[in-house]
């Protein structure tokens, strides 16, 4: 991490927890963890649950975020949520692009930047997924599919919504199989997909738009994945489904050299 970017632990719940569920367990989040005033705790429920989440959520630093959205604000769209929606309840983030999306639902880079862009458009700050598959880190096609995708979510993205970006780079080979990235491999990619934010916008953006790893994060590895200076926060899954692990990763320790 890098201090000027307040860094952003996010807890993607996926298809997990009923609507009680989820309220006990942001009850016990906020009691457990406390406020929060150098760090953002952020928790993507299932929209079944994000009315009664955003309810509970309301000790400082502590925000409700969306799995995902449509990028129209209303009409024929059958089983499909409105940004307009998710803004209504007070809704904070929005992830879009996430690589279950891509992959089991036929998402596209067209797709999640009309969703970006949509989100941005109603007050919310999406969080970008991003990330190559297994075979195409193994061909060395790491850095094109990753830069692609950037350069297709922020096309036409205007430079002040740029720098209030969150980007999420998940290797779709770390994601719930419990091989993570090494910090350096995150390292690598992050400071790579900074660069291509000041060759579409400027350094100013690059400096300031928020970069998350996601990908089997866990209580023991969050520390040594913040130390690297453009990872700026983590999204997790299967170790945030439970309070006292999600609740040591809010609680990374800071690098002592930032
Ligand atoms: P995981 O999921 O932490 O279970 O690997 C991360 C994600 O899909 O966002």
């Amino acid at each position: 991490m890098n201090s000027k970017r307040k860094p952003i632990l996010a807890a993607n719940w996926k298809m997990h927890k009923t609507a009680a569920e989820a309220v006990e367990f942001a009850r016990a989040i906020q009691e457990g963890t406390g406020p929060l005033s150098d760090r953002e705790a952020v928790i993507a429920p299932p929209f079944t649950a994000l009315q009664a989440v955003a309810g509970v959520l309301q000790t400082a630093g502590y925000f409700p975020c969306a799995q995902n959205c449509h990028w129209e604000v209303k009409g024929a769209f059958t089983g499909e949520i409105s940004p307009v929606m998710l803004g209504e309840l007070g809704c904070r983030y929005v992830i879009v692009g996430h690589s279950e999306r891509r992959h089991i639902f036929g998402e596209t880079d067209e797709t999640v930047r009309k969703k970006a862009a949509a989100v941005f458009a109603n007050g919310m700050v999406p969080i970008v997924c991003i990330g190559e598959v297994l075979a195409q880190r193994e061909a060395g096609g790491t850095f094109d599919v990753v830069g692609a995708q950037v350069d297709g979510a922020l096309k036409d993205l205007d430079a002040d919504r740029a720098r209030r970006l969150v980007l999420a780079y998940e290797p779709v080979w770390a994601i719930g199989t419990g091989r993570t990235a090494t910090p350096v491999q995150a390292q690598e990619v992050h400071a790579f997909i900074r660069q291509r934010l000041e060759s579409l916008f400027d350094k100013s953006v690059a400096n300031e738009a928020r970069i998350l790893y996601g990908g089997s994060v866990k209580p023991d590895n969050v520390d040594s994945l913040m130390e690297q200076p453009d990872i700026d926060g983590t999204l997790v899954g299967g170790a945030s489904l439970e309070v006292e692990s999600f609740k040591r990763i809010i609680e990374f320790q800071f690098s002592s050299g930032e």
